[in-house]
């Protein structure tokens, strides 16, 4: 992506130092940033760091003359090809939410013509807020893009969400703002991999999924320019550059990471998921006594998070696909797997002995939806995925 103008409102927040750094990254990246200071940031960062980091003007004051007569603040908010709220805390976007310009911030996020996106970071309770559910609401109804907060442990000694978005997370998100290809502004969500449930502290119950299709797909909707929150279990092949990157272990794990992750444009379910988790799984290592007794371990099924998220009320994906990777019958199978988890799409592979799909390169797959079963040709597994994203886009595009 060729050097673009970013527009940077640091937020009062204490992320507000990551912000430093993503001036950084930014540059690096061979964009350039002109840094807008709140009073209340200039609390966390000092004004001279900021612009040092930029080699460019911060601007701080709605009624500076200087300020005005070099560059009006309508003419600021205009010169950006994006804006970023990094750290958006809890007041700027209940600003934003309500329309408020009563300072510089407020003002140039009033009178850009321009995308915005925020970062929200906040403490959890203040993230919990049904107020700030609501500014959130509404700035997602006006257009307005946003880039986690990610869960974790805060300044303020609490746990939870509120994290602001870490800076690679927030310059992929930028760029994919800023990218031109279809899926522009459109949040994805893809799981991929295995999960992992544990019997114990060191041993756990895994499959041979290697991550690979999922990776393959995240980094074909990110070609199109789509912001994409990669949910993954413990794979073998290393995630893809440039997503929001949810880690997780176990299916429940998996269920808890795509949910905060919504909403999204559509969400791709390419985890090889566990059926169960064991219920009666040892907080220490089990050990032989010698006397020969073997442990009994028991189960409990695991959250089905695609028939889950499918099944949702309220803010369900508008685009909900999941695989089939069955060894007989697999257009029936599919298309009988499509309705029971009430999602648009099914993917649907014959993975029998003799087709060399499991663990090889090549994929042959059905599209299975509402239109019927659409056989496609044995592509590479990059091929299958960029297939599946040009369609999501088109599907997005141009819904029913
Ligand atoms: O039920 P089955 O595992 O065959 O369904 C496969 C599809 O459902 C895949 O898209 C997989 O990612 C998803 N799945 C899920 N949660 C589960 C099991 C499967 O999301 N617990």
């Amino acid at each position: 992506m060729t050097g673009k103008r970013i527009l940077l409102i640091i937020g009062g927040g204490i992320a507000a130092f990551k912000s430093l750094d993503l001036i950084r990254r930014l540059r690096e990246r061979g964009h350039s940033v002109t840094p807008v200071l709140t009073p209340a940031a200039e609390q966390f960062v000092t004004p001279l760091s900021a612009s040092a980091l930029a080699a460019q003007k911060v601007y701080r004051d709605l009624f500076d003359l200087t300020d005005e007569a070099e560059m009006g603040h309508i003419e600021l908010s205009r010169a950006a090809d994006l804006v970023v709220v990094a750290p958006a805390t809890a007041d700027l976007m209940a600003k934003m939410a309500n329309g408020h310009a009563n300072d510089l911030a407020s003002t140039l996020l009033m009178a850009t013509d321009k995308s915005v996106l925020i970062a929200p970071s906040m403490n959890v309770r203040m993230w919990e807020h049904p107020a700030t559910r609501r500014n959130l609401a509404c700035l997602t109804g006006d257009g307005v893009l946003s880039v986690g907060p990610n869960e974790g442990p805060m300044a303020c000694g609490e746990f939870g969400f509120g994290r602001m978005a870490e800076v690679p997370e927030i310059v992929a998100a930028i760029e994919a703002a800023l990218s031109d290809g279809p899926l522009k502004g459109r949040h994805v969500v893809v799981t991929s991999g295995p999960t992992h449930e544990p019997i114990d502290p060191v041993r756990y119950i895994a499959n041979r999924s290697s991550g690979g299709q999922g990776t393959a797909i995240a980094q074909a909707l990110l070609s199109l320019g789509a912001r994409v929150t990669f949910v993954t279990g413990p794979a073998s092949v290393a995630s893809p550059q440039g997503c929001e990157l949810r880690p997780v272990e176990t299916a429940r794990d998996m269920r808890d990471a795509v949910r905060a992750a919504l909403p999204a444009d559509a969400a791709v379910f390419a985890a090889a998921v566990a059926d169960w988790h064991v219920t009666n799984a040892a907080d220490r290592k089990m050990k032989k006594d010698g006397s020969g007794h073997v442990p009994a371990l028991e189960f409990a099924e695991n959250p089905d998070i695609l028939a889950e998220v499918s099944r949702m009320e309220a803010g369900r994906p508008g685009l909900v696909v999941g695989f089939a990777a069955e060894t007989d019958n697999v257009i029936a199978h599919a298309t009988a797997k499509r309705a029971r988890k009430g999602c648009d799409w099914i993917l649907a592979n014959d993975v029998s002995e003799g087709t060399g799909i499991m663990g090889g390169t090549e994929n042959e797959v059905t599209l299975i939806s509402e239109a019927g079963a659409e056989p496609w040709p044995r592509l590479g597994k990059g091929e299958v995925a960029q297939r599946l994203a040009e369609r999501i886009a088109d599907a997005l595009l141009s819904p029913k």
